[in-house]
C-alpha cells in the first residue's frame, strides 16, 4: 500500500512531540521498511553470553526473513551465522536453542564445525571445494557479556559502546553470571509500542503495583536528559561514583544508547516484593548492596537492569506488524544455588507481573490505534521525554535509511 517515498513523506510530515501516524503501528509496508532500514542495519541485542556457557551451545533467532544461529565455538568464541545450509539452503538448526558438537544439516547431513567451516559433505565429486562452502557469517560482538549481531554488510562501529559498557556494566561481570530464568512472551502490538511503553513511567503508578514497591517512577531519575536533576538521584550517583561505579547519565551522540544508575525507593536493594535482596551472593565487584540499578538501553531492541544481586536483560524482536516477542533473562552469581542462595519465585515475580502488565498495556494501545478514529496524540513533556527521544531516534534512523536508498537509486 505504501511506497518508500510515501513512507518518507509521512515521516517528514509527522508532528514532533506526538505519537506516530497510524501506519507506523499497523502497516505491512512500514513494517518491511523498519526491517530493512533498522533491524537489518543496526546492532541487535541477541543474548547474554552466559546463555551459551559451553562450547556447542547455540541459540537461533529470526529477524524478518533471516534466521540466525549464534554458537559458542570449541575455542570459546561466540560467533554468528546464517542458518541456511550451503548445499541447497535448508535451515540447519530448527530448535530455538540446543547443544551440538558440530552443526549437521538434517537434509543431507552436510556437517559444519562450530566456527562455520564445512567439515564433511558426502559424494560431492573431486572438483568440490569444502572451503568455499562454509556457513555465511553474521557480524557478532560481545559487549560486556551482551552478544549483539548485525545483518548489515558493513556494521556500525561499536568501539565507543564497548568502552562505555565496560565502565558501566563491567563491575557487574555479566559474562561470569549464570542464567537463573528466562521468559518469552508474545505481545499483540507493533515493536515500537513495546519500546515506547518502556521509555516512560507515566503508566507505572496505574499499572505496576509490584514494580512500584521498589522502582521510582520519577521521570527526573529515569527518563529525562539530566538524571541528576533530582536530589535523590544526584546523591545516589555521587555515592556510587565515589565508590568507583560509573553512574552518571551518559547518552551516545546518536542517542541510540544510554547508561544511568538510579536509586531504588527507600531502603530497597532489588526488584523484590519486600525490596530486600533476591540473591544472597553479590555479583562482580559492585561495592555495596544498595547500588540501585544501572539502566542500559540500546535501540532498537533492548533495555536492561544491572543490580547488585542480579542482572535482567530484555530482548525485543518483531514478529509481524502487530506482533512482538519479548524475552527476559534473569542472571545471578554463577555459584548461587537455587533454594539456598535464592528462591526462583522471589527472584522473578516482580518482572513476571510487570511484563504481563506491560503486555496488556501494549495490546490495548494497539487495539485503540487500529481504530479509524485514531489520530496522533501529544506526549507529556514532563513524563514522556524518553518516548519523544525514542520516536525521534526512530524517525531519524528510518529517514536516513530511506533517503540513502533514494540517493543510491539516483546515482
Ligand atoms: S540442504 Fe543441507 S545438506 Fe542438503
Ligand atoms: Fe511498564
Amino acid at each position: 500500500m505504501f511506497s518508500d517515498a510515501e513512507i518518507l513523506s509521512l515521516l517528514m510530515g509527522r508532528r514532533a512531540g506526538y505519537s506516530l501516524p497510524q501506519a507506523f503501528y499497523t502497516d505491512a509496508d512500514v513494517y518491511q521498511a523498519d526491517l530493512k532500514n533498522i533491524w537489518q542495519k543496526e546492532w541487535i541485542f541477541a543474548i547474554p553470553s552466559a546463555e551459551l556457557p559451553k562450547s556447542g551451545n547455540y541459540v537461533t533467532l529470526q529477524i524478518g526473513d533471516y534466521n540466525i544461529i549464534i554458537v559458542r565455538g570449541a575455542d570459546g568464541v561466540i560467533r554468528s551465522f546464517h542458518n541456511s545450509c550451503r548445499h541447497r539452503g535448508s535451515r540447519i538448526c530448527a530448535a530455538s536453542k540446543g547443544s551440538a558438537p558440530k552443526l549437521v544439516c538434517p537434509y543431507h547431513q552436510w556437517t559444519y564445525e562450530l566456527d562455520g567451516k564445512l567439515l564433511w559433505a558426502r559424494e560431492m565429486g573431486p572438483e568440490f571445494k569444502p572451503e568455499n562452502h562454509g556457513l555465511k557469517t553474521v557480524h557478532c560482538v560481545t559487549v560486556s557479556g551482551m552478544v549483539f549481531i548485525c545483518l548489515a554488510a558493513v556494521a556500525p562501529d561499536t568501539r565507543e559502546l564497548e568502552k562505555q559498557a565496560e565502565r558501566y556494566l563491567g563491575p557487574h561481570d555479566l559474562s561470569n553470571l549464570k542464567v537463573a530464568h528466562q521468559s518469552t512472551i508474545v505481545e499483540q502490538g507493533n515493536w515500537k509500542l513495546v519500546l515506547e511503553n518502556n521509555r516512560e513511567c507515566y503508566h507505572c503508578s496505574g499499572s505496576h503495583p509490584s514494580l512500584c514497591r521498589t522502582f521510582p517512577d520519577d521521570p527526573n531519575l529515569v527518563g529525562g536528559d539530566d538524571s541528576t536533576s533530582s536530589n535523590v538521584g544526584k546523591a545516589h550517583v555521587e555515592r556510587c561514583e565515589g565508590a568507583g561505579l560509573p553512574s552518571r547519565f551518559l547518552i551516545s551522540p546518536s542517542e541510540q544508547w544510554r547508561f544511568v544508575r538510579i536509586p531504588f525507593l527507600g531502603d530497597a536493594v532489588s526488584y523484590t516484593m519486600d525490596g530486600k535482596a533476591a540473591v544472597s551472593k553479590r555479583i562482580g565487584s559492585v561495592p555495596f548492596d544498595n547500588a540501585g540499578s544501572c539502566l542500559f538501553f540500546h535501540y532498537p531492541n533492548t533495555w536492561n537492569h544491572f543490580l547488585s544481586d542480579q542482572v535482567l536483560t530484555f530482548r525485543v524482536l518483531p514478529i509481524s506488524p502487530m506482533e512482538t516477542e519479548v524475552t527476559t533473562t534473569w542472571l545471578v552469581h554463577k555459584d548461587a544455588q537455587e533454594g539456598v542462595d535464592y528462591d526462583l519465585k522471589r527472584l522473578t515475580e516482580v518482572w513476571v507481573h510487570t511484563n504481563d502488565e506491560d503486555r496488556q498495556i501494549v495490546e490495548e494501545n494497539q487495539i485503540g490505534i487500529k481504530s479509524p478514529a485514531y489520530e496522533p496524540g501529544p506526549y507529556s513533556p514532563a513524563q514522556e521525554s524518553g518516548v519523544i527521544q525514542f520516536v525521534d531516534w526512530y524517525a531519524r534512523t528510518l529517514e536516513n535509511g530511506l533517503m540513502g536508498r533514494f540517493r543510491v537509486a539516483a546515482e
